[in-house]
């Protein structure tokens, strides 16, 4: 019987093409059945029932995991009093000013006056000027408006040595200076 249908050639044809009239494999027809059956499952398992956490929440998660792992090993950002205690420390400063000049100064101006990025010398900030904050600043970047994050890129030293330049910065008055951009801080 089987043998009967197998091979019927149809009688239209493609460009020349013409195809057998046999059926789908049943290996075929079982794995297309099953993909609808799974398709059903997963769907009414995640929003109908939410017994398995959507693709959204799996990447949150993930997204969550990966955050923490690269604070784990990125470490954190200095304190004020490790900021202010390099910038006591001439050869912190040394390498402060080093990477200043050849990482920042791009954006920020070779004396901190402010290009693309803001002034760094005036007493205003767009993210808090305590020696901690602008240190987290330069860690964490702010990407969505330019500003690199340098956390992986430079050492937590130079990070820590490159905000103590930074803040020795405040009230130089380098000619050319950009207009203030943030809020006044004494
Ligand atoms: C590609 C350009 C670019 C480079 C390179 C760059 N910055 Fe910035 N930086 C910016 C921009 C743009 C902002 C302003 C972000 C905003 O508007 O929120 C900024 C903001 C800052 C702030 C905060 C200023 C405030 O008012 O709160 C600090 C501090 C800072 N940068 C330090 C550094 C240091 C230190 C380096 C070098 C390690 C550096 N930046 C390299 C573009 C840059």
């Amino acid at each position: 019987m089987r043998n009967e249908r197998r091979d019927i050639v149809r009688d239209h044809d493609f460009d020349g093409i013409q195809e057998f009239d046999n059926q789908l494999p049943r290996w075929w027809v079982g794995t297309f059945v099953l993909t609808i059956l799974l398709g059903l499952f997963w769907w009414t398992a995640r929003y109908t029932f939410g017994t398995e956490p959507t693709i959204r929440e799996i990447h949150a998660q993930e997204w969550a995991a990966l955050m923490k792992l690269q604070d784990e090993k990125g470490g954190k950002p200095p304190t004020d009093e490790e900021v202010l205690a390099a910038k006591e420390d001439p050869e912190a400063m040394a390498d402060g000013k080093k990477t200043f000049e050849t990482t920042c100064f791009a954006c920020h101006g070779k004396l901190g006056e402010g290009k693309i990025g803001p002034n760094l010398t005036d007493a205003y900030w767009i993210h808090g000027g305590q020696p901690s904050q602008i240190a987290t600043t330069i860690f964490k970047g702010v990407p969505e408006k330019g500003m690199p994050t340098w956390r992986g890129v430079l050492s937590a030293d130079k990070i820590k040595h490159a905000a103590a330049y930074v803040v020795s910065l405040k009230g130089s008055n380098p000619p050319g200076a950009k207009e203030p951009q943030g809020t006044p801080e004494p």
